[in-house]
């Protein structure tokens, strides 16, 4: 039976006192909805349909890239009416999965759980247990344990009050039999919504088999409904992918503040010291040291490379045995070849820095091709722009730029070239040669200081 998978995420988000739509908010550097998006991805349901509102008009615009059917629902009429929504385009020998764009952090395997452990041909809940259960439909059952139905909160009696188990709202049925049972739910209730709660109680007069599945770890099915709720999961994510890091070997000086906003691998053996972010698709091998308040973003570390304090690095690959840093910044297209190093006060941007090359400090290398075992002088800048184009420098292996030297781009150093300090270069600098553009040293007799 094929599996289709309905988001909803119509809902206004009011509560959130944003401009934004709830769900486009971000989570671990990501959109609550792009994250369910993604779990339901992994499910490999035949398609994704999600239901979108006006309070989230721009949905379909703002996640272009998502691939999933959008349904305009019109109206917010109700979950159950938001199911509705989707049926017409899903075919009478589905399996449909209802899922919630605001409830992020779902995770595949409880999903699959609910799956297996429940009838293809029945109803399946997703329940859990709270201790406060306040604001949560409540699962009503009979004396057999079996369910009979689902009360809202604002619909429930004091004795319904007091369940603990609760719909997490994440439900599963067939197709066909949720085209037969949602027309006939009325909203007769404290809302005057059409709940897809409702349909239990119907599902059980019709005689179909309804199950739960207990979601044992309740934070998973935490929603977002306001900006605390939000924060606090923020930080409940963050914790576990803290902790999945430490289990896998990797040693993390404070899970507090370490912050993984995207889709991070680190390598057992590195080390994550105080105030770590790390953003976008970042790969980090084994036996690293990253510093404090270091920045990585949709960036490489190979082996053994050495990150110190306060180093923000975007879009660069960075080789084994390298360092960076203290107070480098490494920007986009930067490749650093292994045993090279960036030291503080220094800025690349689409440079090559061959091997056991170092700019060790206040240096400026923008679209430049730098050879090995280079040294780069403090102070060097590559004048790449010219106020319209950016022009290339390249320096051969073995080249020695003294300190303070300009290098007035398109312009080529060669190999093992000396560069005297505070030289302005302009044209090609020859290899083997020593290069000086500095004026003589001159004494001026007689001169006085004015007075
Ligand atoms: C719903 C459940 C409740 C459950 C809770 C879990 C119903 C009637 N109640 O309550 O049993 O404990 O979730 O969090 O289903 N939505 C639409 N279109 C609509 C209405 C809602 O897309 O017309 C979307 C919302 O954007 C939201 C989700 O459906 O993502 C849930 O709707 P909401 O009104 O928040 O339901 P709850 O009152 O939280
Ligand atoms: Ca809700």
């Amino acid at each position: 039976m094929a599996l289709s998978i309905v988001i909803l995420a119509a809902g206004k988000g009011k509560r959130m006192v944003s401009s934004i739509p709830k769900v486009m908010h971000q989570l671990g550097g990501v959109s609550l909805l792009e994250r369910v998006v993604q779990t339901a991805e992994s499910l490999k349901p035949k398609k994704i349909h999600v239901v979108y509102g006006n309070g989230g008009s721009k949905l379909p615009e703002s996640l272009p890239h998502l691939n999933v059917n959008w349904i305009f629902q019109k109206e917010q009429l109700g979950t159950g009416h938001a199911v509705q929504q989707a049926l017409p385009a899903c075919g009478d020998d589905e399996r449909i999965l209802v899922l919630y764009g605001d409830v992020p952090v779902i995770s595949a395997q409880t999903l699959r759980q609910l799956l297996d452990e429940t009838s293809k041909n029945g109803v399946g809940l997703l329940v859990t247990n709270l201790e406060d259960p306040t604001g949560f439909g409540r699962i009503v059952r009979d004396h057999n344990d079996n369910i009979v139905a689902i009360i809202e909160e604002k619909d429930a009696t004091r004795t319904q009050r007091a369940i603990k188990e609760i719909n997490t709202g994440i439900v599963t049925a067939p197709a066909k039999y949720l085209k037969n049972c949602l027309p006939r739910i009325s909203n007769h209730n404290a809302q005057n919504e059409f709940y897809l709660t409702d349909m239990i109680a119907l599902a059980v007069e019709d005689g179909l088999s309804v199950r739960s599945v207990t979601a044992h770890n309740s934070n998973e099915v935490r929603g977002v409904n306001d900006p605390w709720q939000l924060v606090t999961l923020e930080r409940y994510y963050q914790t576990e992918r803290a902790r999945e890091l430490a289990y896998s070997g990797v040693t993390i000086m404070d899970p507090a503040r370490l912050d993984i906003r995207g889709n991070v691998s680190v390598t057992p053996s590195t080390k994550l010291d105080v105030n770590v972010i790390l953003e976008g698709a970042v790969k980090i091998g084994a036996n690293c040291d990253i510093g404090p308040n270091v920045v990585i973003k949709n960036s490489t570390l190979g082996e053994r490379v050495k990150v110190f304090a306060n180093s923000v690095i975007e879009g660069a690959v960075i080789e084994d045995d390298c360092e960076v840093g203290p107070f480098a910044r490494v920007r986009a297209e930067t490749i650093l070849k292994s045993h090279s190093k960036v030291g503080n006060f220094v800025e690349t941007k689409k440079t090559i820095l061959g091997e056991h090359s170092k700019a060790s400090h206040l240096t400026y290398l923008g679209d430049a091709v730098i050879g090995k075992n280079v040294n780069i002088g403090a102070g060097t800048i590559t004048c790449n722009y010219d106020g319209v184009n950016k022009w290339p420098t390249k320096i051969g292996d073995g080249a020695f730029i003294g300190s303070n030297t300009s290098l007035i781009a398109p312009v080529e150093v060669g190999e093992n070239a000396t560069v005297a300090a505070s030289s302005a270069i302009t044209k090609s600098a020859p290899a083997e040669q020593l290069t000086i553009t500095r004026a003589k040293q001159m004494v001026v007799p007689g001169w006085k200081r004015p007075r």
